[in-house]
């Protein structure tokens, strides 16, 4: 088999683009001029040129290949158009990519997140047939992104999947807390009550994976988590256990997260560089509730989260020390 990986270059493609390595799938991963290749370095992967923004580009790439799992996206971006143009516009132009020079594509499958939904609401899990209601401009570009498959899903046999927030080796947005623990400060952001799903990133993997080999309807959509609802308390607690440490919980109000976002991004911006916490971000993170249900997943998809939180946590802490991030 042969599969295009977009955004292999980062977090999760890497980690899925060894993964389809290891079953003996050969991998073509799209390259732009920028892309750091640190995480593919002698894997045998092909690399074509290629951005989710330059149409013409992507033809190449989608030619001969039989699955395309589409990771590529801002995850953050200094003006709010690029998460529209790569997130929104990005995913229609490679659908149409391969509507028009891939007519045998076996399976498009489109990483979305649990953003695209928006939070939950009222202690209820969100289901993939609750309404989407995104809080960020990432968040709608994500759902923009959803919308061309599901506009597309009777010519392109496509599936949608929403992780939750993905932690593990090579992630650096969830590094920051364990940034905060090794200072010994447990920030508690949205009060007490604040609660969100969390997935290992082999596990986010392994629903990636079983999703290309599924029978399910295309245009399906599929929430990906570990199964468990965490208190933010509770992930800061098991993430000081893993590094051995005692931290102070830090209670910090709502107000003040949008107020250090806003100046993060003012400094960010006077280097011309895009920030993790951003204005954007903070509407987000000051959510109470980030909650999924993953039945379907295992009903149709057969997935099964087999990393805990504190295993992941210890895994992923690990390799934090073992590549001196931490
Ligand atoms: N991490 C999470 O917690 C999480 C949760 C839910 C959903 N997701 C989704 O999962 C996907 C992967 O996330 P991640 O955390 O692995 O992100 P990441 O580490 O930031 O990687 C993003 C990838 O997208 C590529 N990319 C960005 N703009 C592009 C463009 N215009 N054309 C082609 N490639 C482009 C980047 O390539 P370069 O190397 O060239 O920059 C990089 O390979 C994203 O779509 C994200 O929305 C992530």
């Amino acid at each position: 088999m042969k599969a295009l990986v977009t955004g292999g270059t980062g977090f999760i493609g890497s980690h899925l683009t060894e993964a389809l390595i290891r079953a003996r799938v050969q991998v073509r991963c799209l390259l732009r001029k920028t892309s750091d290749v640190k995480w593919l370095k002698g894997l045998p992967v092909e690399f074509v040129p290629g951005d989710c923004n330059d149409k013409a580009s992507l033809e190449e790439a989608v030619r001969g290949v039989d699955w395309v799992f589409h990771l590529a996206g801002a995850t953050k971006a200094i003006k709010e158009k690029t998460y529209f143009e790569v997130n929104g516009l990005g995913t229609e132009n490679l659908i149409h990519a391969c509507l028009e020079n891939n007519p045998r594509l076996q399976k498009f499958i489109y990483v979305s997140s649990q953003a695209a939904a928006g939070p939950s609401r009222n202690g209820i899990n969100k289901k993939e047939s609750d309404s989407c209601e995104p809080v960020s401009v990432y968040g709608r570009s994500k759902r923009m992104g959803e919308e061309s498959i599901l506009a597309h899903a009777h010519e392109l046999p496509a599936l949608i999947l929403r992780p939750s927030s993905v932690y593990g080796p090579r992630d650096k947005e969830i590094f920051v807390l364990f940034k905060c623990l090794s200072r010994r400060i447990k920030p508690c952001l949205a009060g007490p009550r604040q609660c969100l799903s969390l997935c290992y990133v082999q596990d986010i993997v392994q629903g990636i994976l079983l999703a290309v080999e599924t029978q399910a309807k295309s245009g399906e959509i599929f929430f990906l988590s570990d199964g468990n609802d965490y208190r933010m308390e509770e992930i800061g607690d098991i993430f000081a256990h893993a590094m051995g440490i005692a931290a102070l919980r830090i209670r910090v109000p709502r107000r003040m997260v949008k107020g250090v976002a806003c100046f993060s991004e003012y400094l960010f911006k006077l280097f011309g560089r895009p920030c993790i916490l951003n204005k954007d971000k903070a509407e987000e993170i000051v959510q109470e509730e980030w909650v999924c249900d993953i039945t379907k997943a295992k009903t149709l998809l057969g997935f099964e989260p087999r990393v805990p939180l504190p295993e992941g946590a210890g895994l992923t802490f690990a390799w934090y020390k073992k590549e001196k991030w931490l």
